[in-house]
């Protein structure tokens, strides 16, 4: 059982480490290791100086109040894009469930706040990138996602897009 729950700001550091869990799946990431990964500007900013306007996060928790898993957006600007930009004012989201924890729906339930959170702030639709192989892309789709039609198809990524 969990639930889920607005983010708080004693969360962040959860969140960096579902981040983590989030770009290891990389394996040039997972080699470079956390602390260098970190340290590289382009990873670092889903996530940077947290708590800008337009930031929304979700967590999810378990009865004993364990987090479980993350689920979290953010605006990035069209001059130093993220990965999964359309445009500057469709958030980002990332996702990171705990290696323990995946495959009982967290991951699905984590989306389906998200997705309401960004609604509920205004937001028109929100986008994010997966490698084409990460079985995520299957529950990306479940949830509405749909291939924004930005990614040259022989990229590893698709950059996929969610209307609200
Ligand atoms: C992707 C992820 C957030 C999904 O959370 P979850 O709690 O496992 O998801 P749910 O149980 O709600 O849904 C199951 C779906 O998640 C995906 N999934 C399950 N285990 C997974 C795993 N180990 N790695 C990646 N995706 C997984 C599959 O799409 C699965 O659907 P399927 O049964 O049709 O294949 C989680 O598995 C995870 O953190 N994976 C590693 C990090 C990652 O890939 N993040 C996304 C980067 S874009």
């Amino acid at each position: 059982m969990f639930v889920i729950r607005p983010a708080r700001p004693d969360d962040e550091p959860f969140l960096w480490d579902m981040a983590w869990e989030a770009t290891a799946v990389d394996p040039g990431m997972r080699a470079l290791g956390r602390e260098a990964a970190f340290a590289i500007p382009h990873v670092r900013r889903y996530l940077d100086g947290w708590g800008r306007p337009g930031d929304g996060a979700v967590v999810a928790a378990a009865g004993d109040g364990r987090r479980l898993g993350a689920a979290w957006y953010r605006l990035l600007p069209a001059e130093d894009p993220g990965w999964g930009f359309v445009a500057p004012d469709v958030p980002e989201l990332s996702i990171g469930v705990a290696a323990d924890a995946r495959g009982g729906g967290v991951g699905g339930a984590l989306l389906d706040a998200a997705l309401a959170l960004a609604r509920e702030q205004g937001f028109r639709a929100v986008s994010l990138s997966v490698d084409r192989r990460n079985p995520a892309r299957r529950l990306y789709e479940r949830k509405g996602f749909r291939d924004a039609g930005v990614s040259d198809p022989t990229d590893g990524s698709v950059t996929m897009t969610a209307l609200l």
